[in-house]
Formats: C-alpha cells, structure tokens, sequence
C-alpha cells in the first residue's frame, strides 16, 4: 500500500513527491492527463514511487485513511478534482490542498468536505521547484486530528532549522493558505525594497551593477541576511551572453504577478488595517505594466532627476543598507499584525511565534530576522506591533534617521522609493499619539452629521455646527 498520493504532476507536484519518496515514503501519483505521467515516469524512476493511470487505482492503492495531496492550478480545478475523487473515497479520508488557492475557497472547501465525512487540509507551500524537492517551508491548517495522520509525512518532507521542520499546524478551515497568502504579500514587499535599494546605489549613487552585488553580497551576510538578498546578489552578477550586458539591463521592466499580493492586500482593506507597504508594492507592479506611457510621460513630464553630487558613497551606502532593513522590519511588522486580526477575526488562533519558525528555511521570504520575529512574539504574547519590542525598537530608533535621509534624497532627485516612503510614514503614523483623525471626524460630523466622540466625554455626540 502507498502512504500518500501526490494528484498532479507538474514541476511542483513532481518534485513534492520525490521528495516525500527520497524521505522513505511509497507515493502514488497520477495525473489528470496521462503524458505528465508518462514523462515523470521516464525522468525519475524510483522504488518508492508508483505511477497510476486510473483514478480508481490511485486511490485504492492508498493506505486509509487516505491521504491525497493535491497539486493542481488553483481555482476551479481544485473543486473538479475534489468532485472526482469523493465518489472514490471513504469516511475519515483526507484531501489536502498544496496550491496557492485563496483562504476563503479553503474555507469552503473545508466545510464542504467535513460536511460529507472527510478531512480538507489547506497546505500553503513555499520555496519554488527547488524547495518543493529539497524542503518546502509548509503551512498546514484545517482538523487538528485530521493533521495528526499527515504530520509524519509534512514535517519530515519540510525544510529543517535547527532541527525543527518548516511547518507546524496553523489553525482550523484556511488558515494555511491565509498565512501563505500574507507570506506572498511580505514577498512582495521585500523584492520592491531590494529594488529600490538598488536604484538608489545605481541610480543616485553611480554605482555600476558589479559594485552592487558585492554591496548586496556583503550586506547578505549582516541584517540582512535573507535567500532574497542572496538571489539578487547573483543575479546582478549574471551577464548576457548575447549582448554582453548584465542581464538585468536587457530584461524588460513590466512585471507580472499571480494575485496573491493583491489578496493580501485587499483582504487588509476589508479587515481594516494598514499594509501599506505591500500595497505600495503591488501598485509598482500595476505602474512597470504601463510601460508605453511610462515612456511617452518621461519626455513630457519635468523631474530633477540627477546623481548625488559630491556624496560620500560609503556613508550613502549604510544609509541605504540601513533604510532597507527598516523597510524588511515594517513590512514584518504590518504583515504580523494582519496575522494577529485575522487571527481574532477568524477564530483561528494563529501563534505568531510559529508562523515565524515556519518562515526561517524553504520559503522564498526566509530571512536572518525571523528568528527576532518569533522570539519578540514568544516573549510576549501579547505583543500587538513588533516596532515595540525591544529588539525592534531600538534598532528603529536609530535607522529611521537614515531612512529619512533615503526618502529626501530620493524625492529630491526625483526617484520614486514607495515601499522606502510607506515604511517612513507608517512609522511616523503609529508613533503619533495624536493624529489628525479629529478634523477628519469634525469634517464628517459637520457635512454629514455623523456624531463624533470628545475627549473629554463618554459616546456619540452631533455638534450644532
Ligand atoms: C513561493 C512563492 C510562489 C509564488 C511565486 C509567484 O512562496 O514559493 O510565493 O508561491 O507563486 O513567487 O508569485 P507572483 O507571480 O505573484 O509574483
């Protein structure tokens, strides 16, 4: 008998099931059309992996209760397949979902499923084709006791830190896919950062593309340490063989994007709270997209943009190395704290301190930091912001100077830093004890007497204005 299914045989899909038979595991696997099954078969044999062209036979040759992972194009094809497999199946069976499918469809599917006698687990999985064979970082959520039957495989097939694997139970119904989908926000964000950082070097500082990845090399062995830093690194090394420039100069800059950066940003709007910088960062995206315009309006709109004169580059440098970090702690921080009301808005109880460990190996945001991350939220539960912890705060304290210097000098030359801009402003924003939320309510109450309350009095009042 097979312990796991793996239903879908894409790069992703392949590679998870190579990876759960490397671990030891006997995998069946299927696909919906039967020319990935054939090449899979032809590309990595393995004793531990038997291939099926019938869905009948994939399923009954699973151990029970059956554990069929599926790795399938988010969307509607998530809901055929389950339909096809639940005639198939029997109580108790567990269908978990490894896509990067939307929390609420995991919601439903979660629901549905539990309705009809069986188990959804929504799997949020992180770290591209390479993670998916080496170790995922994984985010796992749905029936805890569900859970139980696939931890062995899920945690072992993990990235491992430390010893610890990259995936622990995050909550009930979508919760996985919730984190995943937040994870991807803050991927966002931490790759506009990057790039401004570089634009900067390059674009006020002079740099040439070499000297920054060897600025971006070193600084990936302090604070910043992160796969995101490292990867950028060695792409700015890369040259293009046809043209003999690097290769970052001749790729054209409009850039693409799957959704999920959007999700999280519009389920911070319906929650209502601040994830600026990841929405900054999606609105980028949308702007490189208008790449005509952008290039009829730099010939009609006047700016200054100019190199910094006279700078002292090295200083500049750990101004904007400094900037960047303050940038990766606000998006943290935005990002945990969409983690924190979700938790209470949804009922999921999502432990912050875990989801942290989650994200230090396999994922695409692992990063140095994470480790302050989750000891900040381990030291206090309670923690509401990670600009308050003591860790953060004093490192803010001190790089706000320098991130204030970076937003000038880009506003000044005319270079556009928005994920810079939105980490300054939040950070300004939330140290205000008084903001300036009392005109706006006066404004309201006076054009569309919408009551306000005092200071200096409990409710609601009008003003007779
Ligand atoms: C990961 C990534 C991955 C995502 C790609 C593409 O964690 O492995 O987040 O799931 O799909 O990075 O995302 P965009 O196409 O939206 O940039």
């Amino acid at each position: 008998m097979n312990a796991i299914g793996m239903f879908g045989l894409g790069v992703m899909g392949a590679n998870l099931a190579l990876n759960m038979a490397n671990q030891g595991e006997k995998v069946a696997v299927y696909n919906y059309t039967s020319d990935l099954t054939d090449a899979f078969q032809e590309k990595h044999p393995h004793e531990n992996i038997t291939a099926y062209y019938e869905l009948a036979d994939f399923i009954q040759s699973l151990e029970k209760p059956r554990k069929i992972f599926l790795m399938v194009t988010a969307g509607t094809v998530v809901d055929s397949v389950i339909e096809s497999l639940v005639p198939l199946l029997d109580q108790g069976d567990i269908i978990m979902d490894g896509g990067n499918s939307n929390f609420q469809d995991s919601n439903r599917r979660y629901h549905d499923l539990k309705e009809k006698g069986f188990h959804f687990i929504g799997v949020g999985v992180s770290g591209g084709e390479e993670g998916a064979l080496n170790g995922p970082a994984l985010m796992p959520s749905g029936d805890k006791a569900a859970y139980q039957h696939v931890a062995p495989i899920l945690e072992k097939i993990a990235a491992q830190v430390d010893g610890k694997p990259c995936c622990s139970y995050l909550g009930k119904e979508g919760a996985g896919h919730y984190v995943k989908m937040v994870h991807n926000g803050i991927e966002y964000a931490d790759m506009q950062l990057i790039t401004e950082a570089y634009q900067f070097l390059r674009e006020r500082l002079g740099l040439d593309v070499h000297e920054i990845a060897a600025i971006f090399t070193e600084w990936n062995k302090g604070e910043l340490e992160s796969y995101l830093m490292e990867i950028t690194a060695d792409i700015l090394t890369r040259v293009d063989e046809e043209t003999n420039q690097p290769m970052v100069d001749v790729i054209l800059d409009k850039s693409e994007q799957k959704g999920t950066g959007k999700w999280t940003s519009q389920n911070a709007l319906d929650m209502g709270v601040p994830l600026t910088i990841v929405t900054e960062s999606v609105f980028m995206r949308f702007l490189s997209n208008v790449k005509e315009e952008r290039m009829t309006a730099e010939k009609e709109l006047a700016g200054p943009d100019s190199l910094l004169e006279q700078a002292d580059k090295d200083e500049w440098i750990e101004l904007v190395r400094q900037a960047l970090f303050m940038g990766k702690i606000s998006t943290y921080a935005q990002g945990f704290y969409q983690y924190k009301q979700a938790s209470e808005q949804y009922g999921w109880d999502l432990q912050l301190d875990d989801i942290a460990l989650i994200f230090r190996g396999g994922c695409i945001i692992r990063a140095g930091i994470l480790n302050e991350i989750s000891s900040a939220f381990q030291a206090d539960k309670t923690l509401s912001n990670l600009f308050l912890s003591p860790y953060f705060k004093t490192i803010l304290n001190t790089y706000q100077n320098a991130m204030r210097k970076v937003v000038i000098k880009g506003m000044e030359t005319g270079l556009a830093l928005p994920c810079f801009n939105a980490s300054l402003v939040y950070y300004d924003g939330y140290r205000s004890g008084k903001s300036g939320a009392n005109l706006i309510q006066a404004q309201r109450d006076y054009f569309g007497a919408h009551t306000l309350e005092r200071i200096d009095k409990e409710g609601h009042v009008h003003i007779e204005w």
